[in-house]
């Protein structure tokens, strides 16, 4: 799972590949690049189906619209499937027209039955099949956008530079901040609220539903509903700025009492950890200034312009989906936040030696 988290480490290595070495590397980027690729690869049955094989194996996993977890998801899937299943349908009986085509005598049908021919298949045909299409695709659209159920959980979500700040809103009126990481209960509809401060971003959870954009100074709404538990991510499927493709989120579906366990201690302050040197890594925390920004409840660390850290300990992930939530991630991600994302907004503390940022990272992954 750990590697299935910290998949778009790889993206922040594309940075240092340029476009004439990946040239040189690769010379099939040329003319003719099918015919080349083709030979190159040396395309035999056995490889083709390999590779049919390996993309049908990318259908499933914690990201894919073709595994749902989801009713929304589900529905679309199953729409999916019915218009690839048209598509090819529609592919054979035009292929199977061409060859017939090519290989049968023009004199060998009457003017008036070619007429018949070009106009059922060319504009009938088509007409129809098109509108069922369209009516069978855009009929399940109200269920889709349906809000949900009074009393269901709220989930604000807003967009940020790139991360998610997630807020909680209980029936009582209280409410939980978190960062880059939604936990539902399964079976429960939830009802998210998404904007954004200042671009659009797009907030999609493929394995549960469909996407809806996150618009400033607009409030959109998403009901979903998990079927199943396990872990899940969530993207932004917007093209938002530099880190857009940095900007994930992870979703954890619980059973129903699992669920409310988290969001209870979710609830509460951070608790001091008790792992070596974590006392001292509070203190930096404190002294350089990170509280500015930060909330950590519980101490004097109250700022609201980044992500919450009261529980980043808990987390499965840091930098929005970008490294796996370790002490060793954690010294990186401070020392040298702009080359793990570039153009994020906290500054780089890799002015400190290596022993305060060690020492800042274990007492924030102590935070549980
Ligand atoms: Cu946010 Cu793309």
């Amino acid at each position: 799972m750990a590697q299935g988290l910290i998949g778009t480490v790889g993206h922040s290595k594309n940075f240092d590949i340029d476009a004439p070495s990946l040239r040189k590397a690769s010379p099939v980027i040329d003319l003719f690049p099918t015919r080349i690729i083709c030979r190159r690869a040396n395309c035999t049955p056995s490889r083709i189906l390999l590779i049919c094989t390996l993309s049908l194996a990318a259908c499933s996993g914690p990201q894919s619209s073709l595994d749902p977890a989801g009713h929304a998801a589900e529905e679309i899937a199953e729409i999916f499937w019915w218009m690839t299943a048209g598509g090819i349908f529609i592919w054979i009986a035009v292929i199977a027209l061409t060859v017939y085509a090519v290989r049968t005598p023009p004199e060998s049908h009457s003017q008036r039955r070619t007429s018949y021919l070009i106009i059922g298949g060319g504009a009938v045909i088509p007409t129809v099949v098109l509108t069922v299409l369209l009516i069978y695709g855009l009929a399940p659209i109200p269920r889709l956008l349906a809000p949900a159920p009074e009393g269901s959980l709220k989930v604000f979500v807003s967009g940020e530079q790139w991360w998610w700040r997630i807020r909680y809103e209980m029936p009582q009126g209280e409410t939980v901040v978190l960062a880059n990481e939604i936990r539902l209960a399964v079976g429960e509809p939830v009802e998210f609220r998404l904007d954004s401060p200042d671009v659009i971003h797009s907030f999609w959870i493929p394995s549960l539903g469909g996407k809806i954009d996150m618009i400033p100074g607009r409030v959109t709404r998403l009901a979903l509903t998990p079927t199943k538990t396990g872990v899940f991510r969530g993207a932004c499927a917007e093209y938002c700025g530099t880190s857009h493709a940095l900007m994930n989120f992870d979703v954890v579906v619980h059973e129903k009492e699992d669920f409310a366990r988290w969001l209870a201690h979710q609830q509460t302050p951070a608790l001091p950890s008790s792992a070596p040197g974590a006392a001292r890594g509070e203190e930096l925390f404190l002294a350089n200034g990170c509280g500015a920004c930060h909330m950590v409840r519980g101490t004097p660390a109250n700022g609201v312009v980044g992500p919450d850290l009261t529980h980043i300990g808990s987390r499965l992930s840091i930098g929005a989906g970008t490294l796996p939530n370790e002490v060793e991630a954690l010294v990186r991600w401070i020392g040298r936040t702009e080359h793990t994302k570039p153009g994020v907004l906290m500054p780089h503390f890799g002015m400190l030696p290596e022993e305060e940022l060690r020492a800042m990272a274990v007492y924030l992954k102590g935070l549980k």
